[in-house]
């Protein structure tokens, strides 16, 4: 193979269901687990936190339109992850289909931009986590000292909570694929008990004055608005990443991930209309919009329930975060594409607990050195830059390999998918510059590490014996057979 070409070399599917692979996790997803995994990765900061500062600060009412046009821009990325989930039920998601389509040097930019959506996401979600419980304590004389509530950075010694809850939940994925489901069911039920509840209540003090002007920021703001709102909408695709782990994934994972979809959006829009039409948009800059409108308008006690809601819905975002970003690693060690200790099982709880504490770790630090919205819009851009990417894969597919069995089919072929991708760079575009600064450098960093490894320890290098001693080193663990 040529040098160049080597990088842009596809992995076979073989084997899509990966029954032959050397380590293999165990089926015990259906449906019901699946729409709770997304529903648990959706519903977080985004409607907790960022639906008052979209409204305040970008949109205003027009906020409830914002969350439309990101909602559609995920629901046609979901109809893309629907086709490919179905068809490499593998773990590894969006990875595992650009390296199936566009080629390995893709796929680990790919896979590198995925850990800006789930590991960066993660320590964003632990600082809201972390305010919220503070929020919680407060009201009940509970004073956490500043010592040990703020970073050496903000003036503290160590931000302990955020750092708690991430090691809970490394706990939780490390300690297996059916307790953390079982955690995230719970949890789910309750972040969507809060959000009902909160639509019941709110729609009594419902003031159509409220929604006057609907949109006092111009029909810029609507897209200035979708553009952070889009971070609701992130966690969908983290169902894909439990691919292997489902018991019928060809049927279940398409239901899966557009259930969970269209069940937040829904949410969202009901919420989003609800709280700008509870209180004037000006009064929502604040980082609990949802609880402040119940307590402005004369539920108070509901405003303590509904922050348990959320606090619960953080602690689930977190949970299926580091669910999906420990697969991914997974997958992509499993390909040689970063060193076999990631994609090594626990003898005994069988889950790949290496992966898992790195990730924590690195959430961790994290969380305690950056700023909650320069780490969620990096996220933003990550994500966005994924499903662009695998709008295009799944239009190549269906050219390339029109021979796979697609038991899921986007419709209006390739319409769909390149609007998918066209709306994905819309939002991207509307991201400030300075994200695109700091997602410019880590797609450098990425590429640096490409090259220093992933190119040279690929399992797909079908003519490293050839290569061997010539271009390549030997690689550094003997692997299992090619997948
Ligand atoms: N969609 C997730 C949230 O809003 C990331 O927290």
């Amino acid at each position: 193979m040529h040098r160049f070409s080597r990088y842009f070399r596809t992995k076979p599917v073989k084997d899509p269901l990966g029954e032959k692979l050397p380590h293999r996790l165990k089926r015990v997803l259906g449906v019901p687990d699946l729409v709770a995994l997304g529903l648990g990765a959706i519903i977080g900061t985004g409607i907790f936190v960022l639906s008052g500062v979209a409204a305040s600060r970008y949109a205003g009412p027009g906020v409830t339109i914002s969350f439309i046009a990101a909602g559609i821009t995920s629901a046609l990325a979901a109809l893309v992850y629907a086709e490919l989930a179905a068809m490499f039920p593998a773990a590894g998601s969006a990875y595992t289909y650009t390296y199936a389509s566009l080629g390995e040097i893709v796929a680990w930019l790919i896979g590198w931009n995925l850990i800006l959506e789930y590991t960066v996401a993660m320590a964003a979600v632990a600082l809201g986590w972390s305010s919220y419980l503070l929020d919680l304590l407060r009201p009940l004389g509970v004073h956490l000292p500043g010592a040990i509530t703020a970073s050496p950075l903000g003036g503290g010694v160590i931000n302990l909570p955020p750092l708690i809850i991430i090691g809970l939940i490394a706990y939780l994925v490390a300690a297996g694929t059916k307790e953390s489901s079982r955690v995230n069911k719970i949890v789910v039920a309750l972040k969507v008990a809060a959000i009902l509840l909160f639509l019941a209540l709110g729609i009594s003090r419902f003031d159509p004055a409220n929604w006057r002007p609907f949109l006092p920021f111009g029909p810029a703001g609507i897209v200035r608005g979708a553009g952070i709102i889009f971070f609701a909408y992130i966690g969908f695709d983290a169902v894909a990443t439990a691919a292997e782990e489902v018991r019928r994934p060809q049927r279940d994972l398409p239901l899966g991930i557009l259930g969970a979809l269209v069940i937040s959006t829904l949410l969202y829009l009901g919420v989003a209309a609800v709280l700008t039409g509870m209180v004037k948009y000006t009064a929502l800059d604040i980082p609990s919009p949802v609880a402040t409108a119940l307590i402005l308008r004369g539920f108070p006690w509901a405003a303590a329930v509904v922050s348990v809601g959320a606090l619960a819905g953080l602690t689930s975002v977190l949970l299926v975060n580091c669910f999906a970003q420990s697969r991914i690693l997974f997958a992509m060690s499993r390909d040689g594409m970063l060193p076999e200790i990631f994609s090594r099982l626990h003898p005994r709880l069988q889950t790949p607990v290496f992966g898992i504490l790195t990730i924590a770790i690195v959430a961790a630090a994290l969380s305690s050195l950056l700023p909650i919205h320069t780490i969620a819009e990096l996220a933003n851009i990550g994500t966005l830059s994924a499903f662009a990417t695998v709008s295009i894969g799944v239009v190549i597919l269906r050219y390339t390999r029109p021979d796979l069995h697609r038991p899921f089919r986007v419709p209006l072929m390739p319409l769909l998918p390149l609007l998918s991708f066209a709306a994905s760079l819309y939002l991207m575009a509307n991201l400030p510059a300075f994200t695109w600064y700091r997602f410019a450098a880590w797609v450098a960093l990425g590429l640096v590490i490409y090259f220093l490894y992933g190119s040279r320890h690929s399992a797909a290098a079908e003519d490293r014996a050839v290569l061997k001693g010539r271009l390549l080193p030997e690689p550094a663990a003997k692997r299992g057979p090619k997948s």
